[in-house]
């Protein structure tokens, strides 16, 4: 099959992306003390040097005091954080390529090495990391008015730093997501009750502060899931109305891409149709989407966390979705974490020297 569709121009807004490729955002804990190093932009560079549409960083912490669960992810807030993200912006475009922060808050999530603690109290809505488990206490009306803020900080900030868009981590169990799931959510606010509606109103401030610091033509992404790391089988809207609600909510708060995380592209999101979650997403809002999951590999990334291997897989029918509309890109993660070069690879048809997925690939910043 061609691989013509994932090499076609996208254009939206102020982002014109050469092709339809963006590197998903993976977490690599290289930046000791919060700080991204030269390796860092160099391990972006490496990316924007090979093709790649659009590179989303891995998540980086807005400024709330257990916005991260380990010392050694990248901070985006204070004066030398800042200015080494500033080092990868200037790394990447001077590449070719474009690079978009993915804007992050981990809320009540254990910490990665249990000898660390944040230097400050968790965030959550309700004092529970999963439905019925305690954790930490739930966010008061001035931190939760505190977090908007740190979030909307964050995109000036990114704007200003030259990015080329913004991601905010509104999936897998993380705070956004934390708002959206009903069964940790369970405030009696207005950033809580029975609707998925209601539980957007988080995401939704978060959006609208986010637009107004950030302006009109800037590119907003958000990352949804249904599924959560504390639950693989959760799931926020079980129907296509509640998929309208939930998602229409976060297109009118300013949202202008949704990326939309799944574990394996190809499964439907809902029973008589082969749509999946980013078709869904485009069909009942008509923005931009991102599909994400197994793209290129035969196993998924949770087994991969296990240390499963997986082999090269074909594209065939990433294609065929992509070239009947779907979904308008196409995130690849650990393709692109274990092999810089995988869309020149596949763009120069070099299927070939496509490389195995190896757990190795997590310890080195190739
Ligand atoms: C090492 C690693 C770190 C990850 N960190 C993040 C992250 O910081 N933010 C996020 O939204 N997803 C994260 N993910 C999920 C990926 O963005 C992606 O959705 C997932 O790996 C599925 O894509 P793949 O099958 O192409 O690897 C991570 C995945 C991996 C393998």
């Amino acid at each position: 099959m061609s691989i013509d569709a994932l090499f076609k121009p996208f254009d939206f807004k102020a982002l014109h992306l050469p092709n339809r490729t963006v590197m998903a955002p993976m977490t690599r804990s290289f930046s000791p003390g919060g700080v991204a190093t030269e390796d860092v932009a160099a391990y972006y560079a490496r990316r924007a040097k090979n093709e790649v549409g659009l590179i989303i960083t891995e998540g980086t912490g807005v400024a709330r005091p257990a916005s991260l669960n380990d010392p050694n992810i990248p901070r985006f807030h204070g004066e030398d954080e800042l200015k080494a993200w500033k080092r990868v912006v200037d790394a990447v475009h001077a590449e070719g390529g474009l690079i978009a922060p993915q804007l992050w808050h981990v809320g009540a999530v254990r910490t990665r090495d249990p000898e660390w603690t944040p230097p400050g109290p968790y965030d959550s809505p309700s004092g529970l990391s999963s439905p019925g488990k305690t954790f930490g206490v739930g966010m008061t009306d001035a931190e939760v008015a505190d977090a908007i803020s740190a979030f909307a900080r964050a995109a000036k900030d990114a704007k200003a730093l030259g990015f080329d868009a913004i991601e905010l981590h509104g999936a897998h169990g993380y705070l956004i997501d934390q708002f959206f799931w009903e069964g940790v959510n369970k405030r009696d606010d207005v950033f809580g009750g029975p609707t998925i509606a209601e539980r957007s109103r988080f995401a939704a401030e978060i959006l609208k502060a986010v637009r107004k610091e950030v302006g009109a033509d800037y590119p907003v992404i958000i990352r949804i899931s249904q599924w959560k790391q504390q639950d693989f089988t959760a799931r926020l809207a079980e129907t296509e109305a509640d998929l309208q609600t939930w998602l229409g909510t976060l297109v009118d708060a300013g949202a202008d891409i949704l990326h939309c995380s799944q574990r394996r592209f190809w499964e439907p999101e809902f029973e008589g149709s082969d749509l999946n979650f980013a078709g869904w997403a485009k069909k009942l809002t008509g923005v931009p989407t991102i599909t994400v999951g197994s793209v290129g590999l035969s196993g998924d990334f949770i087994g991969a966390f296990g240390g499963e291997g997986s082999q090269p897989a074909s594209l065939d029918e990433l294609l065929k979705r992509l070239d009947r509309g779907d979904f308008d890109l196409v995130a690849i993660g650990r393709a692109l974490l274990q092999d810089p070069e995988w869309v020149t690879k596949v763009h120069q048809g070099r299927n070939d020297d496509l490389k195995d997925w190896t757990a190795e690939a997590l310890r080195v910043l190739a």
